[in-house]
């Protein structure tokens, strides 16, 4: 590695879409580039290195990406020839999936890292300045958890009381709508010490509340010391155990792997938060059966009411597909259904997409546009409901909130609470960081707001 911790005075801009995970992903690229001598700017026209680190879930993200990177041309353009010259790099699934062809399609382009290679980053940024363009998204032999830095301590101050951390990558459940099994490869768990370590390293820096990351974060699997098998429930509560952590969470999971271990760990854990993020996609058996889902409403109506069981104050949150191939009125009403029968505290709606590659693609009964159009709204108006009415139940009661962050104005603060709700509190109330008791008096869709609850009492 060209390591050199010294400040060059360069500068790297990174533009992130899509999941938590490329967030946590362009942290540790920025990481890794600080490293090198880079430091962040979020001013692109000072940036020596553009990174667009890129999202392939939906839509037309690589033509997103294009455009982005036309307009990058000209930015490019005007620095050509002058003693700092741009280099420009897609990261993410898109650069995964597309490859070599942004490339030939884009030659403002210098570096296509996928995100099993970015360890290598500073090496392959070296390589592009004396040997051309490059293009690195093999999948690594090596661990790329081994490599990357870890949290650092002040860089981590600098970036709030709440963090994310990567416990596990990739996916081989290969539901047929979804791209992540091919960019993002097959499910790597990350070994239990290097998790306990850089959750302490969180904490000495900070951090008050960690959320777990990992695309199947609940297929999560590992080791004791003694080398016995363990999975995410008995690593929450050794993460519990870890002196500092207040707050715990994990996001995404898969109905399949919603363990007893798991189930139980939301009844023992006061730290671990009752929020529970579990996407069914769809309420007809036929059509999670097409999505190669490997389990049934019912099922997943099951898993929930164990779930609400041991820890009744759990908000459910998930994910609904509408207009997957074949779809139709019918296995629409069963989503809907389903998510009567769930009661939602929050869920993403998408229309379905066809992603290149994919089985669903390839289905027969695509769906039209006008109609997934119409279903969405129909969907959306039910879980727009169901999610306001979930934050006006919060009326008048008292909960723990988070200080986060600055508020709108100079005399609020933005905090969270056990629901992941933003709760907007008057600065007076306690500084970032502290964890306070907070009476609600008001609920709006996306946000509460509340008082101390001393002085409501
Ligand atoms: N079309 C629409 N939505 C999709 N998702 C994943 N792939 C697709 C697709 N091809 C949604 C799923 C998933 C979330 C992250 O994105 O609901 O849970
Ligand atoms: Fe997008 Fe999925 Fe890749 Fe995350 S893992 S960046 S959501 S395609």
């Amino acid at each position: 590695m060209t390591a050199n911790s010294e400040n060059t005075g360069k500068k790297v801009f990174i533009k992130t879409w899509g999941c938590q995970m490329n967030v946590y992903d362009s942290t540790r690229m920025q990481d890794a580039l600080e490293q090198d001598g880079y430091s962040a700017t979020s001013v692109i026209e000072d940036a020596d290195l553009v990174l667009l680190n890129t999202c392939h879930i939906r839509e037309r993200a690589a033509e997103k990406v294009y455009s982005h990177l036309g307009r990058i041309r000209k930015l490019k353009e005007d620095r050509a020839g002058t003693d700092r010259p741009m280099t420009v790099g897609v990261t993410g699934c898109v650069a995964q999936a597309e490859g070599r062809e942004i490339i030939a399609r884009e030659r403002s382009v210098d570096l296509v890292v996928g995100p099993q290679t970015y360890h290598q980053l500073p090496e392959i940024l070296a390589r592009s300045k004396t040997d051309g363009p490059q293009v690195a998204t093999e999948y690594a032999v090596e661990d790329k958890f081994e490599h990357m830095p870890a949290a650092q301590k002040k860089q981590v101050q600098a970036r709030g009381v709440t963090a994310f951390l990567t416990v596990q990558e990739g996916c081989d459940k290969f539901c047929t709508f979804c791209v992540v099994p091919y960019t993002r490869g097959m499910e790597v768990s990350r070994p239990r010490q290097q998790i306990l370590d850089e959750a302490r390293s969180l904490v000495d820096a900070g951090v008050r509340e960690i959320t777990l990351l990992g695309q199947n974060v609940n297929a999560w699997h590992g080791e004791t010391p003694s080398g016995a098998a363990m999975g995410l429930g008995h690593l929450l509560h050794e993460l519990a155990a870890v002196q500092g952590i207040e707050r715990l969470r994990y996001v995404t999971s898969h109905p399949c792997d919603m363990s007893d271990d798991l189930i139980e760990a939301h009844r023992d854990l006061d730290v671990l938060m009752p929020y529970l993020h579990l996407p069914v996609q769809a309420g007809s058996d036929k059509i999670l059966k097409a999505m190669n889902r490997k389990h049934t409403a019912a099922e997943y109506l099951d898993i929930i009411a164990r779930v609400r069981e041991v820890r009744p104050d759990i908000a459910i949150s998930g994910d609904m597909i509408v207009g997957f191939p074949g779809e139709t009125d019918e296995d629409f009403e069963a989503t809907m259904e389903i998510v009567g029968r769930t009661n939602y505290a929050q869920c993403y709606s998408f229309k379905y997409s066809k992603r290149p590659g994919t089985p669903g693609a390839e289905m027969d009964g695509q769906v039209d546009e006008a109609v997934k159009t119409e279903r969405l709204a129909q969907l959306q108006a039910l879980l727009g409901e169901q999610q306001e009415a979930f934050n006006r139940s919060r009326i008048g009661k008292t909960m723990s909130v988070l200080l986060e962050k600055p508020g709108k104005h100079a005399d609020q603060l933005i905090g969270r609470s056990p629901w992941l709700q933003s709760v907007i509190v008057p600065s007076s109330i306690g500084r970032i960081g502290d964890i306070v008791d907070v009476t609600i008096t008001d609920a709006a869709p996306n946000s509460l707001t509340g008082e101390s609850a001393r002085q409501a009492a």
